[in-house]
């Protein structure tokens, strides 16, 4: 059986919601399936504060005290997560944008290895794939083996064709979402998570040092010599370009360094 958490950025219980019931059905009708939803108004999440003390020190010694980790287990001990939205003003909802920020600390420390994310993004008329794209991002800067975003118009009424067209794009959506959910794997990374990974981690090694949590938890995973986040065949090619992106960080963060140190 596989664990399924999708994450609700809005109290209405209107589009979006309807939209994930929808996903929720389909998924469940392709195999054995548990779903979750989760509406984060239910949460008490406070404003991210900008300390990064979760960067220095580690997102246990965080000044806000909400249900942030109450979250994140749900998402640790799911196989699939997928987060819905509407568009704001051509932006996730207020309420998803101070969860992401709670979870700010996980771009820079990955932890979502071998699980797989989606999104679902309704919108009036316009800018919802840009969403799409964003959110898409944040499932990849997290870790997550990400399958593509779907933006849904959300018209109301909505006319049989309209709900026809809507429930074909999340049908296909949540049987791609599946197929990654039953083969949950550690892919060879793309081009640009591998030179994601070779850049910050060579200006991490560079920049900080054993003082800082970022560092440290690099340094303990083994992350400043492993070919990627997680054992994974690289071939000759990427093995090439991921010396290279080593090579091309340490130089740049060389040069700052050296004039600020001039300074
Ligand atoms: C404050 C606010 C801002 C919105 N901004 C946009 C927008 O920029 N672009 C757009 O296409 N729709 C926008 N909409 C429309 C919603 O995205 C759309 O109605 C969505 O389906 C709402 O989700 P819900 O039905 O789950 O509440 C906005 C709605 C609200 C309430």
């Amino acid at each position: 059986m596989k664990r399924v958490t999708i994450i609700v950025g809005t109290s209405s219980k209107k589009h979006t919601y309807s939209a994930v019931q929808q996903f929720m059905e389909y998924l469940q009708s392709f195999g054995d399936v548990e779903c979750r939803i989760i509406t984060l108004s239910d949460f008490r999440l406070d404003v991210c504060r900008g300390c990064k003390i979760c960067f220095e020190k580690g997102e246990e010694d965080c000044p806000l005290k909400d249900d942030r980790d109450v979250l994140i287990e749900e998402m640790m001990s799911s196989d699939g997560v997928i987060f819905a939205t509407p568009n704001y003003s051509f932006n996730v909802s207020a309420l998803m944008k101070i969860f992401l920020d709670r979870l700010g600390f996980i771009f820079h420390r990955p932890c979502f290895f071998g699980k797989c994310f989606t999104s679902i993004v309704t919108q009036g008329v316009y800018g919802g794939d840009k969403i799409v794209n964003y959110l898409d991002f944040v499932g990849n800067g997290m870790g997550f083996n990400t399958v593509k975003g779907q933006c849904l118009t959300a018209f109301e009424p909505m006319t049989e064709k309209e709900k026809e067209k809507r429930n074909n794009i999340l049908s296909i959506q949540s049987r791609k979402f599946y197929q990654k959910l039953i083969n949950a794997d550690y892919p060879v990374p793309t081009l640009l998570k591998l030179m994601g990974f070779r850049m910050g981690r060579t200006s991490m090694r560079l920049e900080l040092d054993d003082t800082s949590y970022d560092y440290r938890h690099y340094k303990d995973n083994g992350w400043f010599e492993s070919d990627y986040f997680y054992p994974t065949r690289l071939g000759l090619f990427k093995k090439a370009a991921g010396s290279l992106f080593d090579l091309i960080q340490t130089r740049t963060t060389g040069n700052r360094l050296r004039i600020l140190h001039k300074k």
